[in-house]
Protein backbone atom coordinates (compact mmCIF):
# COMPACT_ATOMS: atom_id res chain seq x y z
CA UNK A 1 0.00 0.00 0.00
CA UNK A 2 1.50 3.08 -0.90
CA UNK A 3 0.77 6.39 1.45
CA UNK A 4 1.17 9.84 1.77
CA UNK A 5 1.18 13.09 -0.86
CA UNK A 6 1.55 12.25 -4.68
CA UNK A 7 2.59 15.09 -6.67
CA UNK A 8 3.29 14.09 -10.70
CA UNK A 9 3.93 16.09 -13.82
CA UNK A 10 4.36 15.06 -17.44
CA UNK A 11 5.65 17.36 -20.13
CA UNK A 12 2.97 17.36 -23.02
CA UNK A 13 4.92 18.93 -25.33
CA UNK A 14 7.85 16.75 -24.97
CA UNK A 15 5.79 13.75 -25.89
CA UNK A 16 5.17 12.80 -29.40
CA UNK A 17 3.81 9.37 -29.85
CA UNK A 18 3.10 7.83 -32.95
CA UNK A 19 -0.55 7.29 -33.70
CA UNK A 20 0.06 3.29 -33.05
CA UNK A 21 1.71 3.96 -29.84
CA UNK A 22 -1.01 6.64 -28.67
CA UNK A 23 -3.56 4.11 -29.93
CA UNK A 24 -2.03 1.07 -27.54
CA UNK A 25 -1.79 4.23 -24.62
CA UNK A 26 -5.38 4.74 -25.30
CA UNK A 27 -6.28 1.16 -25.20
CA UNK A 28 -5.32 0.78 -21.98
CA UNK A 29 -8.22 2.78 -20.10
CA UNK A 30 -11.82 1.29 -20.12
CA UNK A 31 -13.63 1.92 -23.32
CA UNK A 32 -16.10 4.92 -21.90
CA UNK A 33 -13.01 6.46 -20.50
CA UNK A 34 -11.35 6.34 -24.15
CA UNK A 35 -14.16 8.35 -25.86
CA UNK A 36 -14.13 11.26 -23.61
CA UNK A 37 -9.98 11.61 -24.82
CA UNK A 38 -11.11 10.90 -28.91
CA UNK A 39 -14.19 13.63 -28.16
CA UNK A 40 -11.25 15.94 -28.52
CA UNK A 41 -10.62 17.55 -32.38
CA UNK A 42 -7.42 19.22 -31.63
CA UNK A 43 -4.44 16.69 -30.95
CA UNK A 44 -2.84 18.02 -28.15
CA UNK A 45 -6.02 18.33 -26.23
CA UNK A 46 -6.37 14.65 -27.05
CA UNK A 47 -2.93 14.00 -25.85
CA UNK A 48 -3.36 16.56 -22.43
CA UNK A 49 -6.84 14.78 -21.94
CA UNK A 50 -5.08 10.96 -22.69
CA UNK A 51 -2.16 11.77 -19.95
CA UNK A 52 -4.74 13.23 -17.10
CA UNK A 53 -6.76 9.77 -17.61
CA UNK A 54 -3.52 7.58 -17.74
CA UNK A 55 -2.30 9.53 -14.27
CA UNK A 56 -5.72 8.72 -12.78
CA UNK A 57 -5.57 5.34 -13.44
CA UNK A 58 -2.13 4.96 -12.72
CA UNK A 59 -2.62 6.58 -9.23
CA UNK A 60 -5.54 3.93 -8.40
CA UNK A 61 -3.14 1.29 -10.08
CA UNK A 62 -0.64 1.92 -7.71
CA UNK A 63 -1.91 2.45 -4.33
CA UNK A 64 -5.20 -0.55 -4.50
CA UNK A 65 -3.33 -2.79 -7.88
CA UNK A 66 -6.28 -2.74 -9.73
CA UNK A 67 -5.92 -3.29 -13.19
CA UNK A 68 -6.52 -0.04 -15.63
CA UNK A 69 -9.26 -2.12 -17.10
CA UNK A 70 -11.44 -2.63 -13.63
CA UNK A 71 -11.08 1.08 -12.73
CA UNK A 72 -13.62 3.53 -13.15
CA UNK A 73 -13.60 7.19 -12.10
CA UNK A 74 -16.58 8.67 -11.06
CA UNK A 75 -17.53 12.19 -11.25
CA UNK A 76 -19.91 14.49 -9.16
CA UNK A 77 -22.35 16.87 -10.85
CA UNK A 78 -20.05 19.26 -10.65
CA UNK A 79 -17.45 17.08 -12.58
CA UNK A 80 -14.93 16.09 -10.10
CA UNK A 81 -13.74 12.96 -10.30
CA UNK A 82 -13.41 10.49 -7.35
CA UNK A 83 -12.75 7.22 -6.81
CA UNK A 84 -15.43 4.25 -5.76
CA UNK A 85 -16.17 4.25 -2.30
CA UNK A 86 -15.05 0.51 -2.21
CA UNK A 87 -11.06 1.65 -2.54
CA UNK A 88 -11.42 3.96 0.37
CA UNK A 89 -10.26 2.12 3.85
CA UNK A 90 -8.71 3.47 6.84
CA UNK A 91 -5.42 3.93 5.86
CA UNK A 92 -6.39 5.90 3.25
CA UNK A 93 -10.19 7.00 3.82
CA UNK A 94 -10.06 9.86 1.90
CA UNK A 95 -7.98 9.21 -1.20
CA UNK A 96 -8.93 12.54 -3.53
CA UNK A 97 -6.64 13.63 -6.54
CA UNK A 98 -7.21 16.81 -8.62
CA UNK A 99 -5.50 17.27 -12.24
CA UNK A 100 -5.07 20.08 -14.60
CA UNK A 101 -3.81 20.73 -17.62
CA UNK A 102 -2.26 23.47 -19.38
CA UNK A 103 0.27 24.32 -22.14
CA UNK A 104 2.93 21.66 -21.93
CA UNK A 105 1.72 20.72 -18.69
CA UNK A 106 -0.35 18.02 -17.03
CA UNK A 107 -0.20 18.11 -13.19
CA UNK A 108 -1.66 15.45 -10.58
CA UNK A 109 -1.87 15.83 -6.89
CA UNK A 110 -3.18 13.76 -4.40
CA UNK A 111 -4.04 13.08 -0.76
CA UNK A 112 -4.89 10.83 1.70
CA UNK A 113 -6.95 12.56 4.38
CA UNK A 114 -7.64 16.34 3.20
CA UNK A 115 -9.15 18.20 0.43
CA UNK A 116 -6.51 18.46 -2.47
CA UNK A 117 -7.14 21.32 -5.56
CA UNK A 118 -4.63 21.88 -8.12
CA UNK A 119 -4.38 23.93 -10.92
CA UNK A 120 -1.54 25.22 -14.14
CA UNK A 121 -1.56 27.98 -15.54
CA UNK A 122 0.18 29.70 -18.67
CA UNK A 123 0.08 32.82 -20.99
CA UNK A 124 -2.38 31.99 -24.07
CA UNK A 125 -0.81 34.34 -26.61
CA UNK A 126 -2.97 36.87 -27.83
CA UNK A 127 -1.02 39.25 -29.96
CA UNK A 128 -4.29 41.33 -29.97
CA UNK A 129 -3.86 42.50 -26.51
CA UNK A 130 -1.21 44.17 -24.58
CA UNK A 131 -0.75 41.61 -20.94
CA UNK A 132 -2.30 44.96 -19.79
CA UNK A 133 -5.64 44.90 -21.69
CA UNK A 134 -5.77 40.87 -21.39
CA UNK A 135 -5.46 41.00 -17.50
CA UNK A 136 -7.94 44.20 -17.15
CA UNK A 137 -11.13 41.61 -18.67
CA UNK A 138 -10.56 39.56 -15.39
CA UNK A 139 -10.20 42.54 -13.02
CA UNK A 140 -13.88 41.28 -11.21
CA UNK A 141 -12.38 37.94 -10.44
CA UNK A 142 -10.09 39.85 -7.27
CA UNK A 143 -10.43 41.82 -4.53
CA UNK A 144 -8.76 44.92 -4.40
CA UNK A 145 -6.28 43.76 -2.65
CA UNK A 146 -5.55 40.95 -4.72
CA UNK A 147 -5.77 43.13 -7.84
CA UNK A 148 -3.04 45.65 -6.03
CA UNK A 149 -0.72 43.03 -5.36
CA UNK A 150 -1.34 41.80 -9.14
CA UNK A 151 -0.28 45.27 -10.11
CA UNK A 152 2.33 46.53 -7.45
CA UNK A 153 4.39 44.06 -9.83
CA UNK A 154 4.60 47.30 -11.74
CA UNK A 155 4.69 47.43 -16.01
CA UNK A 156 6.96 44.83 -17.15
CA UNK A 157 4.60 42.47 -19.08
CA UNK A 158 6.33 39.17 -18.09
CA UNK A 159 6.16 39.88 -14.06
CA UNK A 160 2.33 40.98 -14.50
CA UNK A 161 1.37 37.84 -16.35
CA UNK A 162 3.26 35.63 -13.66
CA UNK A 163 1.60 37.62 -11.37
CA UNK A 164 -1.95 37.44 -12.47
CA UNK A 165 -1.38 33.74 -13.24
CA UNK A 166 -0.18 33.07 -9.76
CA UNK A 167 -3.72 34.35 -8.44
CA UNK A 168 -5.59 32.72 -10.79
CA UNK A 169 -3.83 29.64 -10.06
CA UNK A 170 -4.35 30.20 -6.18
CA UNK A 171 -8.20 30.69 -7.14
CA UNK A 172 -8.47 27.94 -9.04
CA UNK A 173 -6.75 25.65 -6.57
CA UNK A 174 -9.24 26.59 -3.99
CA UNK A 175 -12.17 26.00 -6.14
CA UNK A 176 -10.97 22.90 -7.21
CA UNK A 177 -10.31 21.21 -4.35
CA UNK A 178 -13.71 22.08 -2.96
CA UNK A 179 -14.83 20.51 -6.15
CA UNK A 180 -17.79 23.65 -6.48
CA UNK A 181 -16.74 24.05 -10.60
CA UNK A 182 -18.61 27.37 -12.00
CA UNK A 183 -20.79 29.19 -9.93
CA UNK A 184 -18.57 30.28 -7.30
CA UNK A 185 -18.72 34.21 -5.76
CA UNK A 186 -14.49 34.65 -6.61
CA UNK A 187 -14.43 37.31 -4.19
CA UNK A 188 -15.42 35.64 -1.45
CA UNK A 189 -11.72 33.83 -1.26
CA UNK A 190 -9.44 36.31 -0.75
CA UNK A 191 -5.76 34.99 -0.80
CA UNK A 192 -2.77 37.46 0.18
CA UNK A 193 0.72 36.60 1.51
CA UNK A 194 1.78 36.96 5.22
CA UNK A 195 4.87 38.57 4.83
CA UNK A 196 3.78 40.94 1.92
CA UNK A 197 5.94 39.49 -0.05
CA UNK A 198 3.78 38.91 -3.50
CA UNK A 199 6.16 36.38 -4.78
CA UNK A 200 6.53 34.24 -1.85
CA UNK A 201 5.98 30.96 -2.28
CA UNK A 202 3.41 29.91 0.31
CA UNK A 203 -0.18 32.02 0.51
CA UNK A 204 -2.84 32.25 2.75
CA UNK A 205 -6.75 32.36 2.72
CA UNK A 206 -9.38 34.61 3.99
CA UNK A 207 -13.21 33.43 3.45
CA UNK A 208 -15.76 35.68 3.96
CA UNK A 209 -13.31 37.76 5.29
CA UNK A 210 -12.48 34.82 8.02
CA UNK A 211 -8.95 33.83 8.15
CA UNK A 212 -8.12 29.89 7.40
CA UNK A 213 -5.35 29.02 8.85
CA UNK A 214 -6.64 25.35 8.30
CA UNK A 215 -5.56 25.95 4.36
CA UNK A 216 -2.48 25.84 3.00
CA UNK A 217 -1.69 27.12 -0.61
CA UNK A 218 1.86 26.56 -2.33
CA UNK A 219 2.85 28.29 -5.83
CA UNK A 220 6.05 26.94 -8.08
CA UNK A 221 7.25 27.93 -11.17
CA UNK A 222 7.65 25.66 -13.76
CA UNK A 223 9.38 26.53 -16.95
CA UNK A 224 8.08 28.80 -19.79
CA UNK A 225 6.01 30.71 -17.75
CA UNK A 226 3.88 27.96 -16.47
CA UNK A 227 2.57 28.39 -12.94
CA UNK A 228 1.31 25.12 -10.15
CA UNK A 229 -0.50 25.56 -7.63
CA UNK A 230 -1.38 23.01 -4.89
CA UNK A 231 -4.47 23.63 -2.33
CA UNK A 232 -5.25 21.61 0.68
CA UNK A 233 -8.03 22.29 3.41
CA UNK A 234 -10.10 20.28 5.60
CA UNK A 235 -12.21 17.12 4.06
CA UNK A 236 -15.41 19.43 5.93
CA UNK A 237 -15.15 22.34 3.28
CA UNK A 238 -15.88 19.70 0.10
CA UNK A 239 -19.30 20.57 -1.49
CA UNK A 240 -22.12 18.40 -0.72
CA UNK A 241 -21.72 16.06 -3.98
CA UNK A 242 -17.80 15.76 -2.68
CA UNK A 243 -18.16 15.15 0.82
CA UNK A 244 -20.46 11.97 0.27
CA UNK A 245 -17.68 10.42 -1.47
CA UNK A 246 -15.10 10.88 1.49
CA UNK A 247 -15.40 8.66 4.55
CA UNK A 248 -14.21 11.23 7.52
CA UNK A 249 -15.02 14.46 7.73
CA UNK A 250 -14.06 15.21 11.07
CA UNK A 251 -10.40 15.72 11.38
CA UNK A 252 -9.29 17.08 14.44
CA UNK A 253 -6.06 20.41 14.40
CA UNK A 254 -3.37 18.01 15.03
CA UNK A 255 -3.85 15.90 12.55
CA UNK A 256 -5.19 18.02 10.11
CA UNK A 257 -2.16 20.26 10.45
CA UNK A 258 0.24 17.08 9.65
CA UNK A 259 -1.59 16.42 6.73
CA UNK A 260 -1.26 19.36 5.57
CA UNK A 261 2.26 20.12 5.70
CA UNK A 262 5.42 19.34 3.10
CA UNK A 263 3.56 17.71 -0.64
CA UNK A 264 5.15 20.91 -2.66
CA UNK A 265 7.70 19.04 -4.86
CA UNK A 266 6.26 17.90 -8.21
CA UNK A 267 7.84 14.39 -9.95
CA UNK A 268 7.79 14.61 -13.64
CA UNK A 269 7.05 10.87 -15.53
CA UNK A 270 7.83 9.96 -18.75
CA UNK A 271 4.88 8.07 -20.46
CA UNK A 272 6.93 4.94 -19.76
CA UNK A 273 5.70 5.41 -15.78
CA UNK A 274 1.95 5.89 -17.26
CA UNK A 275 1.91 2.47 -18.63
CA UNK A 276 1.27 -0.68 -16.18
CA UNK A 277 4.79 -2.17 -15.37
CA UNK A 278 3.19 -6.13 -16.15
CA UNK A 279 3.14 -4.46 -19.78
CA UNK A 280 6.92 -4.19 -19.97
CA UNK A 281 8.33 -1.59 -22.54
CA UNK A 282 6.09 -0.82 -25.35
CA UNK A 283 7.74 2.49 -26.04
C1 LIG B 1 -13.18 22.26 -14.19
C2 LIG B 1 -12.90 23.63 -13.63
C3 LIG B 1 -13.07 23.58 -12.11
C4 LIG B 1 -11.44 23.95 -13.93
O1 LIG B 1 -11.18 23.89 -15.30
P1 LIG B 1 -9.87 24.41 -16.00
O2 LIG B 1 -9.09 25.32 -15.10
O3 LIG B 1 -10.26 24.90 -17.32
O4 LIG B 1 -9.07 23.10 -16.27
P2 LIG B 1 -7.94 22.32 -15.48
O5 LIG B 1 -7.09 21.73 -16.51
O6 LIG B 1 -7.26 23.06 -14.40
O7 LIG B 1 -8.77 21.16 -14.77
C5 LIG B 1 -9.46 20.21 -15.49
C6 LIG B 1 -9.62 19.01 -14.58
O8 LIG B 1 -10.34 19.40 -13.41
C7 LIG B 1 -11.07 18.29 -12.93
N1 LIG B 1 -12.41 18.81 -12.63
C8 LIG B 1 -13.48 18.94 -13.41
N2 LIG B 1 -14.50 19.50 -12.72
C9 LIG B 1 -14.04 19.72 -11.48
C10 LIG B 1 -14.60 20.26 -10.29
N3 LIG B 1 -15.87 20.66 -10.22
N4 LIG B 1 -13.83 20.34 -9.20
C11 LIG B 1 -12.57 19.91 -9.21
N5 LIG B 1 -11.96 19.40 -10.30
C12 LIG B 1 -12.70 19.31 -11.40
C13 LIG B 1 -11.02 17.20 -14.00
O9 LIG B 1 -10.15 16.19 -13.56
C14 LIG B 1 -10.46 17.91 -15.21
O10 LIG B 1 -9.56 17.15 -15.97
P3 LIG B 1 -10.02 15.86 -16.81
O11 LIG B 1 -11.28 16.21 -17.49
O12 LIG B 1 -8.86 15.61 -17.72
O13 LIG B 1 -10.20 14.73 -15.80
C15 LIG B 1 -13.87 24.63 -14.28
O14 LIG B 1 -15.15 24.32 -13.90
C16 LIG B 1 -13.58 26.04 -13.87
O15 LIG B 1 -12.66 26.58 -14.42
N6 LIG B 1 -14.33 26.63 -12.90
C17 LIG B 1 -14.08 27.93 -12.31
C18 LIG B 1 -13.93 29.01 -13.29
C19 LIG B 1 -13.56 30.33 -12.69
O16 LIG B 1 -14.42 31.09 -12.36
N7 LIG B 1 -12.25 30.64 -12.61
C20 LIG B 1 -11.76 31.92 -12.22
C21 LIG B 1 -10.49 31.86 -11.46
S1 LIG B 1 -9.87 33.46 -11.12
Amino acid sequence: MMTGAVRWLFNCSAWNPSPSFFSFCLCLLPYSTQREVTRFVKFEDQKRSLVSRLMQHMLVHIFFKVPYKNIFILRTEEGKPYLEPCYLNESCPNLNFNVSHHGHYVALASETLCLVGLDVMVADADEHETPEEYIKNFRSCFTSLEWNNIISVGPDPNSLLDQFHRYWCLKESYIKAIGIGLGFDLQRAEFFFSDGNVWSDTACLRLGGIERTDWCFHLSHLNNGHWICVAKGPPADAVESFKQTLQVLDVDEATLTRALRGGNSFTELTIQDLIPHELGNPC
